[in-house]
């Protein structure tokens, strides 16, 4: 039986498909395209594979990187159980000719994967929408789903962004006594020369089960945030090993200033994207990161 997350998520993407289509496809001067560079990023990491024969995506929305994925002649599989967000993935597929790509309308927690295994997973957008206990399913699915030497890319909404977004977040975690481990995981990711050795660090507890974000642009209540040293503990238990981390969306301003001018948010944005692989020590400032995590 779904919980109320599930169940507003659901709704959620049933009924604004259409509007996630052109959220994806925008190439707006005044809004930076996460959806863009957080497919990018995977698309980068099937690159960097020695070899990738098969691809899925776990609420692939409206299938934009099954659809490249596809076009680069690899079989990609997009999975997403709103209907609407299929059905134009479908369209999409078939109006670029991509015969490689398949799309099932179901919830990952009903896919079967002991028929069917892949190279790469990716989930861009969708942990956040899914209680503690069913993130843990996803990554136990997604280790049975992967095969040997499999990859499983996961984006995320940044929690140590709380610290710099200067808004009720920041006062949340005040308020909650966890800004002070945020700032020390913060400053050890900046320092460090690589931060997938950090998975040992002491931070924050998880966030409250069921805590309620406002303004997040999304009508779903709960959009839970972690830190990069809480993904890859999780990660690390369920038997992956972190390869990289990556920033998406870094802010050179907070969103008060960024609501105020969009435009100079979107030049600085677009500017230090191109330093993410880099400079691991802007992660702090990205509101969104990257996690590769491999299946030896
Ligand atoms: C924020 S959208 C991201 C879409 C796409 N990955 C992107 O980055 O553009 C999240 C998607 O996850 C889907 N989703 C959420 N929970 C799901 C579940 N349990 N099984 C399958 N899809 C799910 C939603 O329907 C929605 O299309």
């Amino acid at each position: 039986m779904a919980k109320k997350q599930q169940i507003q998520t659901l709704d959620y993407f049933k009924k604004h498909a259409g509007e996630w289509k052109e959220k994806a496809a925008s190439d707006s001067e005044r809004r930076f395209n996460v959806i863009k560079y957080r497919n990018q990023y995977v698309l980068d990491v099937v690159a960097s594979r020695a070899a990738t024969r098969s691809v899925l995506d776990v609420g692939c929305g409206t299938g934009d990187l099954v659809c490249d994925i596809a076009g680069m002649g690899i079989p990609a599989t997009g999975l997403d159980f709103s209907d609407e967000m299929i059905d134009l993935a479908q369209k999409e597929a078939s109006q670029r000719n991509l015969p490689t790509a398949d799309f099932i309308c179901q919830s990952i927690f009903d896919y079967d994967f002991s028929s069917n295994t892949f190279d790469v997973i990716a989930a861009n957008g969708f942990i956040e929408y899914i209680s503690y206990d069913e993130r843990d399913r996803f990554f136990e699915l997604a280790y049975q789903g992967l095969n040997p030497g499999g990859s499983l890319v996961v984006g995320s909404r940044n929690r140590l962004f709380n610290l710099f977004s200067l808004n009720s977040y920041t006062e949340k975690e005040i308020s909650q006594g966890t800004a002070a481990q945020l700032l020390a995981e913060a400053v050890a990711i900046a320092a460090a020369p690589d931060i997938t050795q950090l998975a040992d660090l002491e931070t924050a507890p998880l966030q409250p089960m069921d805590t309620e974000h406002t303004d997040t642009g999304i009508g779903v209540t709960t959009r839970y945030q972690y830190t990069p040293v809480q993904l890859m503990r999780l990660l690390n238990a369920r038997g992956f090993s972190v390869r990289q981390i990556f920033p998406v969306h870094i802010h050179g301003v907070n969103p008060a200033f960024k609501g105020l001018h969009p435009e100079v948010h979107f030049s600085i944005a677009m500017l230090l994207q191109d330093y993410g692989y880099d400079h691991p020590s802007l992660i702090p400032y990205s509101s969104t990161f990257m996690v590769h995590a491999f299946r030896e």
